[in-house]
């Protein structure tokens, strides 16, 4: 009996962890950061419909540029690019504890509503998430995903095609997109979804409040690492 309650209620909060699969709600949610009554716009905090400046997809947040220490291993075999790429540079705009503004706030004319705003060392960010500018104790990103390279027989997957368009890493557990003009840079969205989309039961938001979702954004469950080991097969 108490087996059978169990089982229904998984089922039940699995169908609710689908209808509220999205941004909203996570730590990327402007709500849940400010913790404010009045309701703010979450796409904002990053995109805008018009923006002054060309950065994909319609970027809304503004930083001078930056330069990063970019990962760099003796056993590291895929040619890593000399600077941040997109999107990898954009997660940072907000996790390099330096501070950004939005390029166009919502509401009409003048109106700088600086709930949108990151200040220096914000206090939004706890330590483990404020990334600094030193990426060398970070798993690789801005390299060019090249499996035919890699001299260690991790067993990297070939990436293809998903759908008819664009190419990404598929493994048994997830999907992990490549971007740039060629579709072969691994990027920091190449492991994690910003906006929290993936679903699979059991995950959980760690704020304490919502339950049902992923934690760390990731595009898989990585209990047992078996995200990690979806692209390293033979480790
Ligand atoms: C915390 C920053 C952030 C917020 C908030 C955010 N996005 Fe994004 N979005 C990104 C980044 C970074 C990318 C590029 C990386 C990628 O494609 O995963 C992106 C990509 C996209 C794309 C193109 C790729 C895709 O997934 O289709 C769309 C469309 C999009 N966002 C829509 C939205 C909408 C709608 C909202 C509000 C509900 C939103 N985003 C909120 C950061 C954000
Ligand atoms: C608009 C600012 C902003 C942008 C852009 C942004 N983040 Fe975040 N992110 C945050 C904030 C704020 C938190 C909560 C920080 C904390 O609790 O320390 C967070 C938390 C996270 C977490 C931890 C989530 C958890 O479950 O605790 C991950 C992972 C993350 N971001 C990854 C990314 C990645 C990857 C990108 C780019 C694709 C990105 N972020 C872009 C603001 C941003
Ligand atoms: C190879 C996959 C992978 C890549 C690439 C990656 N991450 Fe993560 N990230 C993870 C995993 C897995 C975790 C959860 C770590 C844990 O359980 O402690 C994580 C955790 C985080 C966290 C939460 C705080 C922490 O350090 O544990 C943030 C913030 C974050 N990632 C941001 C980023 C940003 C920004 C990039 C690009 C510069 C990036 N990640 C690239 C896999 C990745
Ligand atoms: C989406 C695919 C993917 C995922 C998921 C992934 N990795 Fe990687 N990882 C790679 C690729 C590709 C490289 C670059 C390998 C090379 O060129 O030698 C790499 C590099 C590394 C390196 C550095 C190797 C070196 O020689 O310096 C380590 C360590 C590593 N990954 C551990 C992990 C761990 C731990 C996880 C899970 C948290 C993980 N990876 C998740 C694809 C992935």
């Amino acid at each position: 009996m108490k087996k059978n309650i169990f089982i229904v209620l998984l089922v039940i909060l699995f169908f609710v962890s689908k209808a509220q699969s999205s941004i909203m709600g996570t730590p990327h949610d402007v709500n849940v950061m400010r913790n404010t009554n009045e309701e703010l716009q979450v796409c904002a905090m990053c995109h805008t419909p018009h923006s002054k400046i060309e950065i994909t997809p319609l970027w809304n947040r503004n930083q001078p540029p930056q330069s990063y220490t970019i990962y760099e291993s003796p056993s590291f075999d895929m040619e890593a690019e000399e600077v941040l790429q997109l999107p990898s540079s954009q997660c940072m705009t907000c996790h390099n504890g330096v501070s950004s503004n939005l390029v166009n706030y919502p509401g009409p004319g003048s109106n700088m509503d600086t709930s949108y705003d990151i200040i220096n060392n914000d206090p939004l960010f706890s330590s483990y998430s404020n990334m600094g500018s030193n990426l060398k104790n970070n798993h690789p990103v801005s390299f060019i995903y090249a499996p035919t390279r890699d001299v260690d027989n991790n067993g990297f997957p070939e990436s293809r095609k998903v759908g008819t368009s664009r190419k990404a890493i598929v493994g048994s557990r997830g999907v992990y997109p490549l971007y740039g003009p060629n579709d072969n840079h691994f990027e920091c969205s190449t492991c994690h979804d910003v906006h929290d989309t993936v679903e699979y039961p059991g995950k959980e938001i760690n704020d304490g409040k919502s339950s049902g979702r992923q934690v760390f954004f990731l595009r898989a469950d990585n209990t047992g690492s078996r995200m990690c080991t979806d692209c390293h097969t033979n480790r």
